[in-house]
């Protein structure tokens, strides 16, 4: 039997991680966050004072670098070398430098092969910015999720607050800002819209009508 895949791409903060998870736990699929294997390279290399402009050294270390995703009890978590970087990975100091780490080509190459590699023995919903484009060119199901920076950098302060962080909103609405014109504007692989995905708003729409959208799309192609 075909394995099926649920691609979903778009811009920072427009929920995809929260939409991916849900409906990935709907359909028993497993669920792959993308984003996060970027994150978690950045982590290490910040650790490690490695040069981030540097591609064949960031994929030196990547190469040398166990990232895994674990599905636990209380959720998803992110383990680098055996340590748990869950929190750590979201740290204002990575998301400000990982669109950096992954613009090389070198790192993008293993990150891509390693994703490949997840997502060939089971069904998966996989969350990025290159997914129905690159990764997984022939997923039955592509989404770009899509939202106002003002709405994304409401919804990212509202979390932020829920974890007892208090954040400048016009500060959110900058760095969401450039991390998308990053993302779009560099050249491997830059973050588009496959021709054949799904363009789906979430700015007036709630998680579970987002997700209930995704669940319509899969059910017609299976
Ligand atoms: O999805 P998330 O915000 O965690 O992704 C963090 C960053 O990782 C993105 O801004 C982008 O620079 C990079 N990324 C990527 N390709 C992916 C997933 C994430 O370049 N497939």
């Amino acid at each position: 039997e075909k394995l099926f895949q649920v691609a979903i791409d778009g811009p920072a903060a427009a929920g995809k991680s929260t939409v991916a998870k849900i409906t990935a736990k709907s359909l028993g699929y497993v669920y792959i966050d993308t984003g996060a294997m970027y994150r978690s390279l950045t982590y290490k290399a910040l650790k490690e004072k490695v040069d981030l402009n540097d591609g064949d050294a960031l994929k030196k270390l990547l190469d040398h670098t166990e990232i895994r995703l674990v599905q636990e009890y209380t959720g998803q978590k992110v383990y680098v070398d055996g340590e748990n970087v869950t929190e750590r990975i979201r740290y204002p100091e990575v998301s400000e430098h990982v669109s950096l780490v992954s613009s090389h080509e070198p790192v993008r190459k293993v990150m891509v092969d390693r994703q490949r590699q997840l997502a060939k023995s089971c069904n998966v919903v996989m969350d990025g910015r290159d997914i129905g484009t690159h990764v997984l060119p022939g997923a039955q199901v592509k989404v770009f999720l899509n939202a106002s920076v003002e709405e994304r950098a409401v919804r990212r302060y509202r979390e932020e607050e829920k974890k007892g962080r208090h954040s400048d909103m016009d500060a959110l609405r900058k760095a969401i800002a450039l991390r998308d014109k990053k993302d779009m504007e560099r050249e491997v692989s830059p973050l588009i819209k496959a021709e054949d995905a799904v363009v789906v708003d979430t700015t007036s729409l709630s998680v579970d009508e987002v997700v209930e959208k995704i669940l319509t799309l899969v059910k017609e192609k299976q």
